[in-house]
């Protein structure tokens, strides 16, 4: 098979229909985080423990058909000995891996950062193939603030995505291009959708300047919404009509599927929006969800840290996959959902 073939074959099954993908890429550190709300400590065991119970859980098959995972987990096994990568594969999830190194200072250009990892790339991408990884993730930071973003860090951002995509693509794995406008702030939905659209042009200015197959490339986006700490916050119908707005404006219609991130958004809320914006109707991409925090906190509200609950967290996981699944094909009934919150 040439390299492009596989490219879109892993394309065309990480959007299949009516599934997502869960990012379960949080470093070790920000795991810890997550661990903190459980009350556990963030140890290599915790993390094992809390990963396993994420990528065992019964059903999730059903709705997921991927996962992203960090360079850790990639190469941690169940208690069983079975490499998580394979755990994944084994139940028809195609393994991803978060590649970018985290972000740095721009230089000259305050309350900005450039995104890190190009170094030594593809011998990590040879690597990852080998473990199992099918695609990968790089994040840009976008933040809106007094005079910011500026276009010198869109431009440089947009670079390092490109310059990351034609190497995952030259590996066969299918880069996941993520400019994430940043959920906090007091900015209103409007600049949301003036600066998203600006950053998405000039991203796909540059993918297409450094001739990245965007067939063979997936975005992962932000919802345009307002700031979370705006005073008028908007409603789904808002927020689905401004995303997609946005998206017409920016994303060329060869791209093979869009992804949104959940941002800070309340599970539901994510939920919520991902479904008006399905409910819109059919659009050039398939369009579905890849959140870390909006399936994971209900995940972890109902563990608590104790082993006893670990067979209800899982059944709420695979709920929270469920109604983002049905969210995506414009199907979630929130009236009848008592779970999410
Ligand atoms: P959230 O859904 O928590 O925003 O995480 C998704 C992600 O991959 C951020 O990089």
């Amino acid at each position: 098979m040439n390299t492009n073939a596989k490219l879109y074959e892993t394309v065309s099954a990480m959007m299949a229909p009516g599934k997502g993908i869960l990012a379960a890429d949080e470093s070790d550190s920000t795991a810890g985080k997550r661990l903190d709300m459980v009350h556990l400590p963030n140890t290599p065991e915790n993390r094992q423990d809390f990963r396993e119970y994420l990528f065992t859980a019964p059903g999730i098959e059903e709705y997921l058909s991927g996962v992203i995972m960090y360079d850790s987990s990639m190469r941690t096994a169940t208690d069983d000995g079975i490499p998580f990568p394979d755990v994944l594969t084994a139940k028809g999830i195609l393994p991803g891996i978060k590649v970018d190194l985290g972000t740095k200072d721009l230089d000259g250009f305050p309350g900005e950062v450039v995104t890190q990892g190009l170094d030594g790339l593809e011998e990590r991408f040879n690597e990852y193939a080998d473990l199992g990884a099918r695609f990968a993730k790089w994040r840009a930071v976008v933040t809106i603030d007094d005079g910011i973003p500026t276009d010198a860090c869109l431009e440089m951002n947009a670079v390092m995505l490109a310059r990351y995509a034609q190497i995952a693509q030259r590996c066969g794995i299918v880069p996941m291009v993520e400019p994430e406008v940043i959920f906090a702030g007091d900015h209103t939905i409007e600049t949301a959708e003036l600066v998203t659209t600006r950053a998405l042009q000039i991203l796909f200015q540059t993918l297409m300047k450094y001739r990245v197959d965007l067939g063979g490339l997936i975005l992962k986006s932000s919802m345009v919404l307002a700031g979370d700490m705006c005073r008028e916050q908007s409603s789904p119908e808002e927020i689905a009509n401004a995303t997609l707005r946005t998206f017409h404006m920016s994303v060329p219609h060869e791209v093979g599927g869009i992804v949104f991130l959940s941002g800070g958004q309340s599970p539901r809320r994510s939920t919520e929006n991902l479904n008006a914006i399905a409910k819109l109707g059919r659009q050039p991409w398939p369009i579905t969800y890849s959140y870390s925090r909006a399936i994971e906190e209900p995940f972890l509200m109902a563990w608590g840290g104790k082993p006893e609950n670990v067979g209800e967290a899982m059944r709420v996981l695979a709920h929270a996959c469920k109604m983002n699944s049905l969210a995506s094909q414009g199907l979630y009934n929130g009236a009848e959902d008592t779970i999410l919150k």
